[in-house]
């Protein structure tokens, strides 16, 4: 996560925050682009604070890192491969790609599915907040293509389920029913295709699948397609895990 306190030259400023590169940035600080404390600096090696330069007049954007929630629509994948289809990537500032490190999402979801994904450039945060050794809890509401039996309630809270192909059981998972074909599930895992594959396990298929919360992040009433930034006292992991 980047410090704003910690003084950088500025050439690796400029670079680190996406806005062009180390060589680039020769010529914007030249040009009187880059102020440190108001005064046009223009020593691609002068050191200086993040959170005291501004750059055409504006601060560093996120000096802190960044740390979102992303309402990703249907027909988009997490992915960074052009061949693979429109992205989530495509749709974020082109800043924010251009980053080192550039955000990222925390986990996937797949194509089809909705809601809430948290995006930030700190590789610290994703790996916690992906390990599995961390458990945490994830709410996706479902809807399958027929009719929800009761007796899956026990069976995917026993943490016995085995799924296609694998030999670890599942963890325990909590499943409420909220209508004949429509369930909310918690999940505090992330396998591959999890969601779909613990339905197919009962002869299910899943037909709509919207995350609604990550740790302790909920999706609220954010629009599809939009994001939200949280502030930087947000970055500290710490509190995305429930305790165990
Ligand atoms: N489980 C799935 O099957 N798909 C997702 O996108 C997320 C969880």
């Amino acid at each position: 996560m980047p410090d704003d306190a910690r003084p950088l030259r500025l050439d690796q400023i400029l670079s680190r925050y996406g806005y062009c590169s180390r060589s680039e940035a020769r010529q914007w600080l030249r040009s009187g682009r880059v102020t440190v404390d108001g005064t046009p600096i223009r020593d691609p090696s002068h050191r200086a604070a993040p959170a005291r330069v501004r750059i055409d007049g504006e601060g560093v954007e996120h000096p802190g890192g960044i740390l979102a929630l992303y309402h990703k629509p249907a027909g988009l994948v997490c992915s960074h491969d052009p061949g693979e289809g429109p992205s989530i990537y495509d749709r974020l500032p082109a800043r924010w790609l251009q980053r080192n490190p550039p955000v990222h999402s925390v986990g996937r979801l797949d194509k089809d599915a909705t809601g809430l994904l948290l995006l930030t450039d700190s590789g610290e945060l994703i790996h916690r907040w992906t390990s599995p050794r961390h458990h945490v809890a994830k709410v996706y509401e479902v809807t399958v293509d027929r009719d929800l039996n009761p007796d899956w309630i026990p069976r995917f809270a026993a943490g016995t389920l085995i799924l296609d192909g694998e030999d670890v059981p599942c963890l325990p998972a909590r499943l409420e029913i909220l209508g004949p074909r429509e369930a909310r599930l918690e999940l505090t895992e992330g396998r591959y295709h999890q969601v779909k594959r613990m339905f197919a396990s009962q002869g299910a298929h899943v037909i709509r699948l919207h995350r609604t919360r990550f740790g302790t992040h909920e999706l609220g009433d954010l629009p599809s397609g939009d994001w939200r930034v949280l502030p930087p006292s947000s970055i500290d992991g710490s509190t995305i895990t429930a305790p165990e």
